[in-house]
């Protein structure tokens, strides 16, 4: 039978594009409540299906996001649900749904297209470029002193999570904005992504808690954790696995992991989708006793090359002339003059070549075009071109995605 590719149109073919990755999670159909939760953060005409008949056997949609990159926030699709049912697989279902999905974005002035991999080897062909690392610490309490010595200031208070927004969302949207990879949260997001605490997400752990930092009387960190308790002959082996843990200055950031390490009978402490350069690095006096270790974060796409470069901030004068290959959107081929004060197309000869994955890997500062050059990802045209295309594309602090969308 034929597969036609077309956007839902309703609650229950929202449950049906559902279907396909729901199954990867070990469930056999999602039901109405679990469509309509999705639905409120992803607007049915943005999740592309693949037909068959009356059954959706694909599904892949695309949050409607505002990213931060450096200097900036720009519209972004914020890639999902990609799933097809196994007995689909391989039929260019997935290829043909994210031509559909970014072609529609790109006509809605969505210059930049975003997502978490479950594996590294599907996006490139679409030109997603690796755009940030990630890390996981698993951190023995009895190692965890600082550097230097810390006084608490401040005051944690526990808080239902259900009620926390109003406290967490302001210290989430000043670091989201100021943070690239970050994307802004509404109210729907917190409500049916992070404050709820679903039993399949608890795994081993306990309740979903919620700790608020108040310096002088105002909200400046929080952190959203779980006990995981457990005694072995009666000692402690138990952990507190955080789920996110932000903060609106370097103090705040110190007082609400300090908050966390110090929790009683917890033998560890556990988080995962950490920033490279997170501050627990250079506060403790044994960061090695972290056990910090990477893999892939997010992967980026630019769907009009114009538009998302044109979004974000360049540190130096100077510019550079960039041939880029692009199969899946042609339209981005081309040599583009790239500089502090405006992006442009160009007929000059090129300082740098490559493929729009590449771009994609530089934008949110998380790789330098040095580094892609030294993997023959990006071919030097002119000898010097990739230590001055990093003085323009150079980012303050790494790119930092804190959630799985
Ligand atoms: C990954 C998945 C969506 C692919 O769907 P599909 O319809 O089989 O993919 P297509 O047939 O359109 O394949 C498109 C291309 O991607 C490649 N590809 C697809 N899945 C791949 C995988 N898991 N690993 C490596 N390559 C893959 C195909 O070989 C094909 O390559 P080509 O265009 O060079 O010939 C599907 O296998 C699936 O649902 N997997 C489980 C859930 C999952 O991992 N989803 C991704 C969440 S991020």
């Amino acid at each position: 039978m034929d597969i036609e590719i077309r956007p839902c149109a309703s609650a229950e073919e929202v449950r049906q594009a559902i279907t396909p990755i729901g199954y990867y999670f070990g469930s056999s159909a999602p039901d109405q409540n679990q469509a309509e939760r999705v639905a409120r953060v992803l607007p049915a005409e943005r999740i592309y299906a693949a037909w068959e008949g009356e059954r959706a056997v694909g599904g892949l949609g695309a949050y409607p996001f505002q990213l931060a990159v450096p200097g900036g926030r720009v519209p972004a699709a914020g890639v999902t649900i990609a799933g097809v049912l196994p007995t689909h697989r391989r039929r260019g279902i997935l290829r043909a749904m994210m031509r559909a999905l970014l072609d529609a974005c790109y006509r809605q002035g969505e210059p930049v297209a975003y997502l978490w991999a479950t594996e590294d080897t599907i996006y490139g062909r679409f030109g997603f470029g690796l755009a940030s690392f990630t890390a996981e610490i698993d951190l023995p309490r009895e190692r965890s002193a600082f550097h230097a010595a810390f006084a608490a200031s401040g005051r944690v208070r526990l808080l239902p999570p259900a009620a926390a927004e109003e406290y967490l969302a302001p210290i989430y949207e000043q670091v989201a904005a100021a943070t690239p990879g970050m994307f802004a949260r509404s109210s729907a997001w917190w409500q049916t992504r992070i404050l709820v605490d679903p039993p399949w997400r608890r795994g081993t752990g306990g309740d979903l808690q919620c700790a608020v930092l108040e310096e002088e009387g105002r909200p400046s960190a929080y952190a959203l954790y779980r006990m995981n308790w457990a005694f072995e002959r009666g000692l402690q082996t138990g952990s507190v696995a955080v789920i996110e843990a932000l903060g609106t200055s370097p103090e705040a950031m110190r007082a609400i992991w300090r908050y966390l390490l110090d929790i009683d009978w917890m033998a560890r402490l556990r988080a995962s989708l950490l920033p490279l350069d997170h501050p627990l690095l250079l506060l403790l006096a044994e960061p090695r006793r972290l056990g910090f270790s990477l893999r892939d974060g997010v992967w980026v796409r630019l769907l009009d090359v114009q538009a998302a470069l044109s979004a974000r901030l360049y540190q130096t004068h100077g510019s550079a002339v960039i041939e880029v290959v692009d199969e899946f959107c042609p339209w981005n081929a081309g040599r583009w003059r790239v500089g502090s004060d405006r992006v442009d197309r160009t007929e000059d000869a090129p300082s740098l070549r490559c493929d729009v994955t590449a771009l994609g890997s530089v934008y949110l500062g998380g790789f330098t075009w040095t580094q892609l050059a030294r993997a023959l990802r990006v071919q030097e045209v002119l000898p010097g071109a990739a230590a001055l295309a990093d003085a323009i594309f150079q980012a303050r602090s790494a790119p930092w995605c804190p959630e799985i969308f």
